[in-house]
């Protein structure tokens, strides 16, 4: 973002030669077909079963290489081919997240504690960088106001606080000087935080998120730019004060604290009024941002009365 202001466009369609070896794995039985997209064939990631949602758009879906190899995920590196390349090292499991704060029941939790199996739904939602570029992802997950409501915030309780995991050992990019300040924070309003829209993913294309994409846990806010969604969550503290966050604080002119999609609000140094379409190829026309990303319907009640250039 930043640190990469001319944003490179790589081709990141499935080379023949990706449809040559699933073909292969496919003979050899350990790879299927679904639709247009190649399966994962990983054999690591554990198959998770997902009822589909009323909030899912039918538009067509990035593909699974598309969303695991052009990644913004910068404990493991800048470049969008590093999460990829580096994040394997990442051990995911065990894993516990802290919920404190304003909370009548703080406590220290098993990943598998928060997120149940027979809850998951399927959500396809539209994702938009504020690098100006989009895909489609099929996420799978359940509404953070599931989770939240079970701590059960305290009425003073106005914004919940989002953290990274910090381990510099196996996350190279938090190592030396000159990245951001770790760990990776970000926030939301406590009303934003419970819009049924708001999940916490721990799979994509029905399987356990690859550790690139953010495993186990992640935040999707699909209205919202996408470093709102902040990855590998280790802490999720209800507050009364609006939480600090990763990008407001590197620049706080460039990105605000809700990073809502604003077509109408330009970044200082690009517009925001198109997008690329991630796989669509380098020939393809940009498509129009929408307000709140195609989402007003369900959320722009939420900012009724504000002043959305200035709360930016
Ligand atoms: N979360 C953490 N912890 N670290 C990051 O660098 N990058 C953000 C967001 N969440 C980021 C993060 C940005 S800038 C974007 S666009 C999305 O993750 C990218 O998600 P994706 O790689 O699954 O597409």
């Amino acid at each position: 973002m930043l640190i990469r202001q001319a944003e490179k466009i790589r081709s990141s369609e499935i080379t023949p030669r990706d449809v040559y070896l699933n073909r292969r794995k496919l003979l050899a039985g350990t790879a299927g077909l679904i639709g247009a997209s190649l399966v994962p064939s990983t054999g690591l990631a554990a198959r998770l079963d997902a009822v589909p949602s009323r909030y899912s758009t039918n538009e067509k879906q990035t593909s699974f290489n598309d969303i695991t190899s052009y990644n913004n995920f910068y404990e493991f590196g800048f470049d969008k081919s590093d999460p990829k390349r580096y994040a394997g090292r990442l051990t995911t499991s065990p894993w516990s997240v802290v919920i404190d704060g304003m909370v009548n029941r703080p406590g220290t939790y098993g990943v598998e504690d928060l997120i149940s199996p027979s809850q998951l739904e399927e959500r396809v939602y539209r994702f938009r960088c504020v690098e100006a570029w989009s895909m489609v992802v099929p996420w799978i997950g359940i509404p953070l106001g599931d989770v939240i409501k079970r701590a059960d915030p305290t009425g003073g309780a106005k914004y919940v606080a989002f953290e990274t995991l910090v381990r510099p050992e196996e996350m190279p990019g938090q190592k030396g000087f000159g990245g951001l300040d770790w760990p990776y924070r970000e926030g939301l309003r406590l009303d934003e935080a419970m819009h049924p829209l708001t999940i916490l993913a721990n799979g994509l294309y029905g399987n356990e998120l690859p550790n690139q994409n953010g495993a186990p846990l992640r935040l999707v806010v699909p209205w919202k730019y996408g470093f709102k969604s902040i990855k590998s969550i280790v802490r999720i503290s209800l507050t009364d004060k609006q939480p600090q966050t990763t990008w407001n604080m590197q620049a706080p002119r460039e990105y605000g604290f809700y990073s809502n999609v604003n077509p109408q609000v330009d970044h200082p140094r690009w517009s925001q009024a198109s997008e690329r379409t991630v796989g669509g190829g380098v020939f393809a026309k940009r498509k129009e941002t929408l307000m709140f990303n195609g989402y007003a319907d369900e959320v722009a009640g939420l900012y009724a009365g504000m002043d959305l250039a200035k709360n930016y």
